[in-house]
């Protein structure tokens, strides 16, 4: 693993083309196709997106779904935050940036967080888990989405030193966090049906 300072500054200087590469690779599609697929309102809820690198799990939101009441963008790397709030801003009108980590202590609960590709940065899943409830509004609901076993891993490992988690070492890991998983899936198409799995958690 590399530290997170410099990871954080990797991902600041991948911003500029982070967008094209998320829309490129069909993990927006898939965004969009999991934001569907499970049915989520976004009128009057707030949502906040956790590692939201450019902001393409929250463009799928509204895409699908409108603009929800507030939507905050968290992400340590500066970049990204000022990237995504640049091109959802329109879309999105009540947006709050927050350059800060999921460590850092939550200001407000959420009805829906989304979170992509992120706990796979930290060395202790469980503690992720955790961190991700206390952000959580009782009634809320968690779209999380997490690298599984594949040989792509690899060629983005070497990149990214990131982790990558069985779907059933997941759901031992959401209970343990007292957290439930309603549903989980591949997803349908592309790389992310090769790279990823997608899952709706709330609390236990
Ligand atoms: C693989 S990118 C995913 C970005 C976006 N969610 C997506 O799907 O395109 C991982 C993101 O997590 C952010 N990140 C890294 N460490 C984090 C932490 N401790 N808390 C929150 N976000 C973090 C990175 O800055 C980066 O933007």
């Amino acid at each position: 693993m590399t530290s997170q300072h410099q990871l954080v500054q990797s991902y600041d200087i991948v911003a500029s083309q982070w967008r094209a590469k998320i829309e490129g690779l069909g993990y927006a599609a898939a965004y969009r196709w999991m934001v569907e697929i499970c049915g989520i309102q976004s009128e009057h809820v707030n949502v906040i997106d956790i590692g939201c690198g450019t902001g393409d799990f929250s463009r799928a939101l509204i895409e699908v779904a409108g603009p929800p009441n507030c939507l905050t963008l968290l992400d340590p790397a500066e970049q990204m935050v000022r990237t995504a709030t640049r091109s959802l801003i329109h879309i999105a009108p009540r947006l709050k940036p927050l350059v800060a980590k999921l460590e850092d202590k939550p200001q407000q609960r959420h009805d829906v967080i989304l979170c992509a590709h992120v706990i796979e940065h930290f060395a202790d899943l469980g503690a992720a888990l955790s961190l991700l409830k206390s952000y959580l509004a009782p009634d809320g609901t968690l779209l999380l989405v997490v690298s599984k076993p594949h040989w792509c891993n690899w060629i983005i490992w070497t990149r990214w030193r990131h982790r990558w988690v069985r779907p059933t070492r997941m759901l031992d890991l959401f209970a343990q966090a007292g957290l439930s998983c309603e549903w989980d899936a591949s997803f349908p198409a592309g790389p992310p049906s090769r790279s990823s799995h997608a899952y709706l958690v709330k609390h236990l």
